[in-house]
């Protein structure tokens, strides 16, 4: 494994994601949801980590994001911390963390950051435009995320692409303004065609992080098991698979499998022996 130097000097911040999108530069995020995939992902450079809501469906094998708890959240964030030293770690706020009242989504925020999270994300429009104010005014960083937005998954009638009339691309553009104007120091773009998300990229001054929005973001975001090859179902048309880490996990997994039913593991030299100079205790 390579080394884990402590850069704190370049400690990713949310100022650094600004200065990306000032100098034109992209920002990487990918999903995490463990100590081992964080610090690898960190070790590559990876500039923000994820614990997304996402974990509920490839993680917990949940149908959808809307069982997460706060409990399962925190657990995932205080993993990711860990592993992170350079990258900025966001905290999705589950659902029904932050649609009761104000007060109860600053505390579950504020449970989040004492997690570890330096930011949390959170999902809607200008109808959040208030609770964003008010995380701010709190000193909690927010991610705001707009179009595609698995919570609101039963009003959309499904994983369907927003944004594709020109009302409802218009209404993006509000949204994407309204979060900016509430203090949000940068914005997700899921799931809407890639002229409405270049738009919004161009008009704001935060940095978007597009996921199934096309190349003119200011940066990219995948879950993680999309990317590595680690889920079940074709992925979607905005996934590139990376690697086949299922197919490889499979053939390490039978190998193991044959080799103890066939008695060739553990091997002697996988076995502890007696000291060669102590003569073994005889019982
Ligand atoms: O939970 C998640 O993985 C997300 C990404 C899709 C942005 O919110």
């Amino acid at each position: 494994m390579s080394a884990h130097p402590d850069p704190s000097s370049l400690k990713f911040t949310t100022t650094s994601c600004r200065e990306k999108k000032r100098r034109g530069e992209k920002i990487t995020c990918l999903t995490a949801y463990d100590y081992a995939f964080a610090r690898l992902f960190d070790e590559c450079g990876i500039d923000l980590l994820l614990a997304g809501d996402s974990l509920g469906m490839v993680a917990a094998g949940e149908e959808s994001t809307l069982p997460v708890t706060m409990e399962q959240m925190e657990l995932a964030v205080r993993a990711v911390r860990r592993g992170a030293r350079r990258a900025l770690v966001i905290a999705d706020m589950p659902f029904g963390s932050y649609q009761i009242s104000t007060e109860r989504a600053l505390a579950n925020a504020v449970r989040l950051v004492k997690a570890g999270a330096e930011a949390v994300k959170l999902e809607g429009g200008a109808g959040r435009a208030a609770l964003v104010r008010r995380l701010t005014a709190e000193e909690i960083p927010v991610v705001g995320h707009i179009g595609l937005t698995p919570q609101a998954l039963h009003r959309m009638g499904g994983y369907r692409v927003q944004g594709q009339s020109e009302t409802a691309a218009a209404g993006l553009l509000r949204d994407a303004h309204a979060l900016e104007e509430a203090g949000a120091f940068a914005l997700v773009l899921e799931g809407m065609p890639r002229e409405v998300a270049a738009r919004i990229t161009a008009e704001l001054a935060i940095p978007t992080i597009g996921i199934g929005a096309g190349p003119d973001c200011d940066g990219q975001v995948l879950v993680m098991h999309d990317l590595l090859g680690l889920t079940f179902h074709a992925p979607p048309k905005f996934v590139r698979r990376y690697a086949d880490l299922g197919a490889a996990a499979r053939q390490a997994v039978d190998a193991f499998r044959q080799d103890v039913e066939a008695g060739a593991f553990p091997g002697d030299r996988e076995s502890y022996h007696l000291p060669a100079t102590a003569p073994a205790k005889r019982g």
